[in-house]
């Protein structure tokens, strides 16, 4: 497994272009299989969860050819309903896959996609949407059968906005006749985009970034070439190295008009950032404000996604900052190792009071999940001496080689094997 080996101090500077989102290319991958024609993704990102939804692409019957940056899949052979178990596991997000099965074969069968290091994940959601539209859906020893065979436009509720429910019902509606109407949905930009992919492949579907979205059935769809959003997480990740180091940097290619709340908790903490034609830069004050207090919400509030990063600029502010995760049950395994390096925080339950101090110190520490493993890396970033990340193939979910971007803003930082 490969570590990440970093020596603090350095302030990081430079210029860097954001890559395209994870969690826009991930169900744009699902809705491809909406069509038997060839799509291309101009720009898909390069990490390893687009690879496994590739695989089990592939598994269905799928053609899936990366030629560099672009991404093609042919979903002309698919011939397979089931998704595969081991794959499955591999990436959560393998569950929204299951609207556009069946739209295909007006049958699916799945299993549990189980949690993962921050939460249990539940599909209840997922489900419960599907059924809605008249999905059939029974589960046996761990099995999920679905019988899309009765399936029709109508209306949707969620109890919950989850993100992959309201895609995943998006894309099991765009072929049904008629109109069908998903109320309390997520808001998130990535849906946005989802929407806009649709749309640009014959569907017909608005609302999308509200709470209510509308989808009018049309008859097929069409491949398409397209390029997903840029990745809002990696941005603020970036951005938030360069805070936590007292740096300048200026990003490229940030959806800034879908960061503002991580805007607003970074000005909280004295950074300026000024917004460009091109993108966005940050000058970092000497020393960082804490923040009175971060919930973490459904977008547009604070995104989950950011907690452990923002947590890790708190261990250094220059007092007492309070977060809330709100979102996921259990996203603070950064917060043990943080300590270790010399950080004061204190978590009660869903709550982290985080006491900043004058200086982190360089540990060996490991990183449990994807934004976990990104925090404990920026924190290694104003360690005094050397931090060691471990578990560095976890980053590598939701960033393309971390490391080559702080390397060129500056850091001191090398991927190595580990011993
Ligand atoms: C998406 O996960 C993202 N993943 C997550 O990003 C992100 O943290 C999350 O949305 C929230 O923004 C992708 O888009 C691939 P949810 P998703 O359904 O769809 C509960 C990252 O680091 N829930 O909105 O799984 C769930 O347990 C990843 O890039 C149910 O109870 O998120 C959680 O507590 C991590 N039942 C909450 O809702 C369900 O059926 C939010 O989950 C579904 C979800």
């Amino acid at each position: 497994m490969d570590v990440l080996h970093i020596r603090g101090g350095r302030r990081l500077t430079g210029e860097w272009t954001v890559h395209t989102a994870k969690n826009a290319a991930l169900p744009i991958m699902a809705a491809a299989v909406l069509t038997s024609d060839r799509t291309v993704l101009e720009d898909c990102p390069l990490l390893s969860d687009v690879s496994h939804m590739g695989e089990i692409l592939t598994h269905l019957g799928c053609r899936v050819t990366r030629n560099g940056r672009s991404l093609e899949i042919d979903p002309q052979g698919m011939n397979n309903h089931e998704m595969p178990d081991a794959l499955a596991k591999k990436i959560r997000s393998s569950i929204f896959l299951l609207g556009p099965i069946l739209t295909r074969f007006h049958k699916a069968t799945v299993t549990f996609p189980g949690g993962c290091e921050i939460g249990l994940r539940p599909i209840d959601l997922h489900l419960s949407g599907l059924r809605q539209l008249g999905v059939e859906i029974h589960e046996e020893g761990g099995v999920i059968h679905c019988d899309g065979r009765h399936m029709q436009a109508g209306c949707v509720h969620f109890d919950y906005p989850s993100v992959g429910a309201t895609e995943n019902v998006m894309m099991a509606a765009v072929l049904l006749r008629g109109k069908t109407v998903i109320s309390n949905v997520a808001r998130e930009p990535e849906i946005v985009d989802l929407q806009h992919f649709l749309n640009r492949m014959g569907a017909r579907v608005s609302g999308a970034g509200s709470h209510t979205i509308v989808v009018e059935g049309v008859r097929r769809l069409h491949g398409i070439s397209y390029t997903p959003m840029p990745d809002r997480i990696v941005a603020g990740t970036l951005l938030a190295a360069a805070a936590i180091t007292g740096g300048k940097i200026h990003l490229k290619n940030v959806p800034a008009n879908d960061m503002y709340a991580v805007f607003s908790k970074l000005r909280e903490m004295d950074c300026v950032l000024t917004q460009h034609e091109d993108g966005v830069t940050l000058h970092a004050p000497e020393r960082l404000r804490p923040f009175e207090r971060l919930q973490t919400q459904p977008h547009p509030g604070f995104p989950t996604d950011m907690q452990a990063q923002l947590l890790a600029l708190a261990t250094v502010a220059s007092g007492t900052s309070i977060l809330v995760e709100n979102v996921f049950e259990n996203r603070y395994g950064h917060v043990g190792d943080l300590n270790r390096m010399g950080a004061d925080v204190l978590i009660n339950d869903r709550t982290a009071v985080v006491k900043g101090v004058g200086e982190l110190y360089g540990a060996r520490v490991t990183a449990r999940d994807l934004r976990g493993g990104a925090a404990l890396a920026l924190a290694g970033l104003r360690a005094v001496g050397e931090t060691i990340v471990e578990q560095a193939h976890l980053i590598d979910r939701g960033y393309e080689h971390l490391e080559e971007a702080l390397a060129s803003l500056g850091a001191e930082i090398q991927r190595k094997q580990s011993e």
